[in-house]
């Protein structure tokens, strides 16, 4: 069984799909040990407790140097015996160390079908906005491994989703969320989990 530790920031949409996943019996091999956000206030550390799911805090500005923050968010990882790290929603850069020490091991979910819309800049509703703006017709979700390029990892699953007349950024997040995100990000996980994914040349190849 492996753990999986949940990164967030903020409301926690995509922990919740997580959880429920995981009630459901769709996470195999796997369960979510703890969840870890970069901001106190946070509701999906909510989510975690209503759960009984172990919760930590670490925010970027508690240390001074970047180095330390990423040293002190590895030596935590660890303390959980992490072997899969998911950002559901983490708005903090992740550092060097974190990203050479879990190589291939931390799943993003990113709200567009990359290599549209995403790296620096690209967060939250920004991504829609951008997707709307260009007037592209089908935007969708991305879960994705993390490399040193923002955005630029292995791509695990894909999933698209219908832009419509008249959505405004907020409509098309919400249509994105609950037809890619919720989805995606669960499978992601559970092949990790099981051992389906094989990375080769920065590119996936999933065992079905
Ligand atoms: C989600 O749409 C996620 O894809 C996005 O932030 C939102 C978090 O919502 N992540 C990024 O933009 C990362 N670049 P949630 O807290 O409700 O899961």
């Amino acid at each position: 069984m492996k753990n999986i530790v949940v990164l967030v920031s903020g409301g926690g949409t995509n922990l919740q799909a997580l959880i429920d996943a995981q009630n459901r019996g769709d996470i195999k091999n796997g369960k979510i040990s703890c969840v870890i956000s970069s901001n106190p206030n946070a509701y999906a550390l909510t989510r975690a407790k209503n759960h009984n799911i172990e919760t930590e805090v670490i925010r970027r500005k508690d240390f001074e140097k970047f180095d330390d923050y990423d040293d002190a968010l590895v030596k935590l990882l660890k303390s959980k015996s992490a072997d899969v790290v998911v950002l559901a929603g983490f708005m903090t850069i992740l550092g060097k160390k974190v990203i050479s020490t879990f190589e291939n091991k931390i799943i993003n979910i990113h709200p567009s079908l990359i290599p549209s819309f995403c790296g620096e800049g690209f967060y939250g509703l920004r991504v829609h906005e951008a997707a709307l703006e260009k007037g592209v017709k089908v935007t969708g979700a991305t879960a994705h491994f993390v490399n040193e390029i923002c955005d630029g990892g292995p791509i695990i699953i894909q999933q698209s989703v219908e832009v419509k007349n008249g959505d405004t950024p907020e409509i098309l997040q919400k249509r994105v969320m609950e037809q890619a995100e919720w989805k995606i990000l669960p499978k992601a996980v559970s092949l990790f989990c099981e051992d389906k994914i094989i990375v080769n040349n920065n590119k996936t190849e999933i065992l079905e």
